[in-house]
């Protein structure tokens, strides 16, 4: 076996999917996820029933990311894993499996925040593609934070600005929810919204301090808006749909975009990279490009498989702390508040 190449397997379970992917250094021979589409029928994640789920999908997902890769347990030279921030039972899951298989084997355990994953995602080796060049701003958009961050190095970070409420992914997933759309909601919005004229409906956009964000009032408004039209038409919102969702998309795109150019014009950073579940959103992407031209920025969208929750995001941060020598002791625990 060549010993400069490190085989890195990564865990993945801080929410609703179970992930796991090996990486050979910096490249990903395997990404495997399993979705757990039981909270679907609830409108939302229901943290009992992911910990049980983790705990079915943990073993197939390991055993197909390690086949997929063509890799064996004892080629392995670390085990990354998700320490948190998440729920606390499913990240349970992945520390215990993580912890167990790394003190089996007798190889390295490596602690993974999943906010930093999202970010340095975009330095998983790739054809064709550059990474971003330090400092950058990364603006992370997930169904759990929403945080514009200073990335001066991989490990030197520093959040400019964050959601006092919902996060961003929740607001679409709460309007779609609101629309009678099924769990998670966003992607949908996402959908619809590209047949629908984004003028059609305004909503308020909320006056929030420095770099912050606040996504509870707009769910509020729409919540109210939908009551009073429905009152008049009782098919409004089917009538509609296309409207609603380009217009909800319109006032969430606008928000996050005006305060991500606010933060490029305070710290007059333009290299601009996008990561997290809501970034897959094709006119947050559309958008983001777009400021190339106007505004001179180099903008970095990861591939879709590493924008949503992916373990391949929890091996390349696992890679560049093993070659750092930064590993976890047995003792590790999950934390479900871990501050970037
Ligand atoms: O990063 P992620 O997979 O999980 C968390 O860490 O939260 O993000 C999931 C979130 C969900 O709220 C989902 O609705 C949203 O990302 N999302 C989208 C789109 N694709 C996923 N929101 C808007 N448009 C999309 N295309
Ligand atoms: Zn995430």
């Amino acid at each position: 076996m060549n010993t400069s190449k490190k085989y890195i397997l990564a865990i993945e379970s801080s929410c609703d999917d179970t992930a796991a992917a090996i990486l050979c250094n910096s490249t990903v021979l395997s990404n495997i996820v399993a979705n757990q589409e039981i909270h679907q029928q609830y409108g939302g994640v229901v943290p009992e029933l992911a910990s049980r789920a983790h705990q079915q999908n943990i073993v197939p997902v390991v055993h197909q990311a390690l086949a997929k890769a063509n890799i064996g347990k004892n080629e392995l030279s670390a085990i990354a894993f998700t320490r948190g921030p998440g729920l606390l039972g499913s990240l349970l899951v992945g520390t215990s499996f993580a912890k167990s298989l790394a003190l089996g084997l007798g190889i390295p355990l490596i602690e993974v925040n999943h906010m930093q994953a999202h970010i340095l995602a975009h330095f998983i080796k790739e054809e064709d593609k550059t990474v971003p060049n330090f400092p950058f701003l990364a603006l992370t958009i997930s169904g759990g934070h929403t945080q514009i961050v200073q990335v001066n190095d991989h490990f030197d970070m520093e959040i400019l600005g964050e959601s006092l409420d919902d996060a961003v992914g929740e607001a679409f997933d709460k309007s779609a929810k609101l629309l009678g759309l099924p769990y998670p909601g966003g992607p949908l919005i996402d959908k619809y919204a590209q047949k629908g004229n984004p003028k059609a409906f305004e909503f308020p956009k909320p006056k929030v301090e420095h770099l912050n964000f606040s996504f509870s009032g707009l769910k509020t408004s729409i919540l109210y808006f939908i009551q009073r039209k429905t009152k008049e038409n009782p098919d409004f919102v089917q009538e509609h749909l296309n409207d609603i969702c380009a217009s909800i998309q319109e006032t969430i795109v606008t928000i996050l975009m005006d305060k991500l150019k606010k933060a490029s014009k305070i710290t007059g950073i333009k290299e601009i990279a996008i990561g997290g579940g809501v970034s897959a959103n094709s006119e947050i992407r559309k958008r983001i490009r777009d400021m190339e031209q106007a505004l001179g920025w180099k903008t970095y969208i990861p591939k879709f498989e590493y924008c949503t929750d992916n373990a391949a995001m929890i091996g390349i941060v696992g890679y560049l702390k093993y070659l750092k020598g930064d590993f976890a002791r047995q003792e590790v625990s999950a934390k479900a508040r871990y501050i970037l």
